[in-house]
């Protein structure tokens, strides 16, 4: 495998960018291809079959790109779908929960861990089974947060509206006094000063997109596979690809990524 080959990265839409993000800034010499499925999002409502076909689908795609891993950075892709393409797979593929569940259990302090997402995510009970793999005797509580997706898709990142919202939702766990709160969807890390300022300074919150990176960057080490930031590019660093309007993805990237996007391709997933 060629160590110049890029890092492919799938999510639904704009929020596995958090996920990009990330990397750029841990392993900032990885060339990266991104596809966000902005005509199917969201995948939060949708069935585990479809979900899994989605992903199947742009794993073809990402192997035409010759991508050398796949990060899935879809907390609900990587609830549903993650086990059945690494079984299918030959490249190392990683998911954004082992991380983020590992992290909570590291940080928290009394057991008691929050975690949001989309009711796809929170129904697949994934979080609760992989935490209290780590440590049995760790409660976890799921609460979804359906209103957030389209909210950070609006831009409302700052808005009285998504106050209320965050405040119905995220009321449910502060009864239950967690000490830890997993963002366990790629929207929520761009609604973290609302949900910081709503949970309060003793509650940790996680965002399995720093893990993530960590994970990545030490899979990558571990197989010989990291591209030295020194070495000479062969193609552009970052590519970005989505199933629908291409231009509204640029805006967003540009005002999440370090740097311009210059420019978005629109492809037929239904294709591969
Ligand atoms: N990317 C999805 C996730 O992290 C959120 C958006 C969606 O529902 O598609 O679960």
């Amino acid at each position: 495998m060629d160590r110049n080959a890029p890092v492919g990265v799938f999510d639904s839409g704009v929020g596995g960018l958090t996920v990009v993000r990330e990397i750029i800034r841990q392993i900032p010499g990885e060339r990266i291809v991104y596809f966000g499925d902005t005509a199917r999002l969201p995948y939060g409502s949708k069935s585990r079959d479809t979900v899994i076909r989605y992903s199947r689908q742009i794993i073809r795609f990402l192997m035409t790109m010759k991508v050398k891993a796949i990060v899935v950075a879809c907390n609900t892709a990587s609830a549903y779908a993650l086990e059945t393409i690494q079984a299918e797979t030959e490249l190392p593929v990683i998911g954004v929960i082992n991380a983020g569940a590992r992290t909570a259990v590291h940080a928290t302090r009394n057991g008691k861990i929050g975690v949001i997402g989309t009711e796809g995510t929170i129904g697949s009970g994934i979080y609760t089974e992989v935490m209290q793999r780590m440590k049995a005797d760790i409660e976890v509580f799921g609460k979804s947060c359906p209103l957030f997706v389209p909210l950070v898709e609006e831009g409302l990142l700052h808005d009285s509206v998504t106050d209320e919202i965050a405040s119905r939702y995220l009321s449910v766990l502060k009864g239950r006094y967690i000490d830890t709160l997993v963002l366990g969807c790629t929207h929520y890390p761009l609604l973290r000063s609302t949900i910081r300022r709503l949970m309060g300074d003793e509650v940790t919150l996680v965002n399995p997109a720093y893990e993530t990176a960590v994970e990545l960057r030490e899979l990558l080490a571990a197989r010989n596979l990291s591209r030295e930031e020194k070495e000479p590019l062969l193609g552009e660093q970052y590519q970005f690809f989505v199933s629908d309007l291409a231009e509204k993805f640029t805006d967003f990237a540009t005002a999440i990524l370090p740097g311009e996007v210059k420019e978005t391709r629109q492809i037929s997933i239904e294709e591969y």
